[in-house]
């Protein structure tokens, strides 16, 4: 090429979630019955979509108006929906002027980080949902700026640290919180996200916080909307339908602004985001329609009690499983539908092995492991996948250095969700005594 045509950020767009799909697929290929617990998606691991929200969408389908265009934050009848439900809460009341809608959260990510100024920053945690850092570090053009979530406090943040981290990098704009967090499946009890704001207020900044999870906790936690305690900080809280509905499919999220009239400089960001979305035009609308009429539908509650029912018992199945195996660290999921599992320091490494019997996956394993750079847990992750068949990613993926993995908590089966950890149990047993 004449000059250099690749972004500054294009090392930092990985999405492990995924590629890990591709090595199961070649293994699929040779032989192996693969169980995907990589992503997040609890249509794809085979969540019935209740007949009665089918038939809200096939209604809408029939209506000529949802293959129409939207205005570009979204549409009206849903906003005043949703801004009357955050303003019933009491807390910060917003307008349907500060709501935009995105094609999915992925979308309203790539557009918030996309739209600030280079050298500023977001900290984000880590580990953290590999889009929000992906995203944050492209826009930089450097790796992301991150505080510790601690694994041996139930992976909620540590306050010293993120303190620390913005005290020392004065290009640290605003904070990312997740809550309930993917990937480690945490909840994050009220006083630590008012430490997180009353300190955003003290260095004058501003917080994201993605609540995409926010109706899915369960095993009697409690925590809070950011709505409800954000007082004064400027702030976007991130929701959607993808995980809740669920309805990844319908590429269909929003973002609430708080506090955009307190900082001319924020209001100003603000609009950017808002324009880089007109300048697409808008989002999708049909999901948009149904958004009201799936959310008050009176079956509605009872689904969604019923499926975080059986995440808190599966997350109680697995818990139990694997929280006396020497060498882990376990946290028990309080919220989403994920767990993350982290080796102890120094626990594994680069002998380590699980037995392989197909001839041709051995051979795979080995190239794949022999290329430079490939972390100790995407080691493991490709053993287990190999020997055993269950695909989970590898935590180094989710910007951080604690090696461990990442699995969902969706399979639908009891006796195939006890069977996959049983053998993931034994699986790191035997890799852990194997070097
Ligand atoms: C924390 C978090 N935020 C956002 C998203 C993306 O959601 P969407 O389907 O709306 O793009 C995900 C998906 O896994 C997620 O886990």
């Amino acid at each position: 090429m004449r000059i250099d045509i690749v972004h500054i950020g294009a090392a930092e767009l990985t999405y492990e979630i995924r590629n890990i799909v591709i090595v199961a697929e070649k293994m699929q290929q040779l032989g192996i019955k693969t169980n995907m617990e990589n992503i997040g998606d609890p249509v794809a691991k085979g969540e019935k979509i209740p007949p009665w929200m089918k038939q809200v969408v096939a209604d809408l389908a029939m209506d000529d108006c949802t293959y129409a265009y939207s205005p570009t934050r979204g549409l009206l009848e849903t906003r005043e929906f949703i801004a009357s439900q955050t303003n019933s809460r009491g807390g910060v009341q917003i307008t349907p002027d500060d709501i935009i809608f995105f094609n999915g959260l992925g979308d309203a990510i790539t557009k918030v980080y996309g739209m600030l100024k280079r050298t500023a920053r977001v900290l984000g945690p880590s580990p953290t949902y590999s889009t929000h850092s992906s995203a944050e570090a492209a826009h930089a053009g450097a790796p992301p700026v991150c505080y510790a979530l601690d694994p041996y406090n139930n992976w909620y943040p540590d306050l010293e640290d993120l303190r620390k981290r913005i005290k020392y990098n004065p290009a640290v704009a605003g904070i990312l919180i997740i809550n309930p967090d993917n990937p480690t499946g945490a909840v994050y009890p009220e006083e630590i996200l008012r430490e997180i704001i009353a300190f955003a207020k003290e260095m004058d900044l501003f917080i994201i916080c993605d609540e995409v999870y926010q109706n899915i906790i369960y095993n009697g936690q409690k925590t809070k909307p950011i709505s409800d305690i954000i007082g004064d900080v400027p702030a976007i809280s991130m929701k959607g339908i993808s995980k809740e509905a669920p309805w990844p499919g319908a590429r269909c999220g929003w973002i609430e602004v708080y506090n955009e009239d307190k900082d001319p400089m924020f209001a100003q960001y603000i609009k950017s985001v808002l324009n880089s979305k007109m300048v697409e035009v808008c989002s999708t609308t049909l999901p948009q329609k149904a958004i009201p009429k799936i959310l008050t539908h009176p079956e509605y509650p009872a689904y969604l009690e019923e499926r975080k029912h059986r995440y808190e018992k599966f997350s109680n199945i697995a818990y139990k499983r694997l929280k006396d195996i020497p060498g882990i660290l376990v946290n028990r999921t309080n919220g989403a539908f994920y767990m993350s599992v982290a080796f102890e320091e120094g626990r594994i490494n680069g002998d380590q092995t699980l037995p392989v019997k197909n001839k041709a996956v051995r051979e795979l394993v080995a190239k794949l492991i022999s290329a430079p750079d490939v972390a100790p847990d995407k080691r493991f992750v490709y053993y287990l996948l190999a020997s055993t068949g269950i695909c989970v990613v590898p935590l180094s993926s989710f910007s951080t250095t604690i090696q461990g993995f990442r699995i969902t908590l969706l399979e639908r089966d009891e006796a195939e969700f006890r069977q996959i950890f049983d053998t993931i149990a034994t699986g790191i047993e035997q890799y852990l005594a194997s070097g």
